[in-house]
């Protein structure tokens, strides 16, 4: 699967976000090792803190399907009709990625248009992860 087809994936998503609160609607699409894609959406809640981003709901997804290898996830994000030029994924989900993914994993954030390519280790270094455990 191309870099371009994933992002699609997480435009695709998007559309499905239930953001009334933020108007904020954010879409993501992880590609597991198997090759298939698990997509997500943000989902908020009137109290707020339930609020679930959409890079975790495919995360949960995934895992809950069997799936827990990934080779990389496409994030898109943006208020109402608009596509950011770049939305990035918040703490919580970098903390969420880093107990699934390996230091080859891709993170491609930006537009179908305009793709910015990175890796969880750039953007949560010295991470918390389970060999802190052991
Ligand atoms: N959001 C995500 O879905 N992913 C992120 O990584 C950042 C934030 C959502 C949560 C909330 O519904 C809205 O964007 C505004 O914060």
């Amino acid at each position: 699967m191309t870099a371009r087809a994933l992002m699609e994936a997480a435009v695709a998503a998007r559309e499905k976000a239930y953001a009334p609160y933020s108007g904020f609607k954010v879409g993501a699409a992880l590609l597991g090792k198997s090759g298939k894609v698990y997509t997500g959406c943000n989902v908020e809640n009137a109290a707020y803190t339930p609020t679930n981003c959409a890079e975790r709901t495919a995360v949960f997804k995934a895992v809950s399907e069997g799936e827990r290898e990934f080779e990389a996830i496409a994030i898109v994000g943006g208020k109402g009709e608009l596509l950011s030029p770049l939305c990035a994924p918040c703490g919580v989900c970098r903390q969420v990625l880093t107990e699934f993914v390996g230091k080859d994993f891709k993170v491609l954030l930006g537009t179908p248009e305009k793709i910015t390519e990175t890796t969880l280790d750039a953007l949560l270094p010295l991470s918390f992860g389970k060999n802190n455990l052991e």
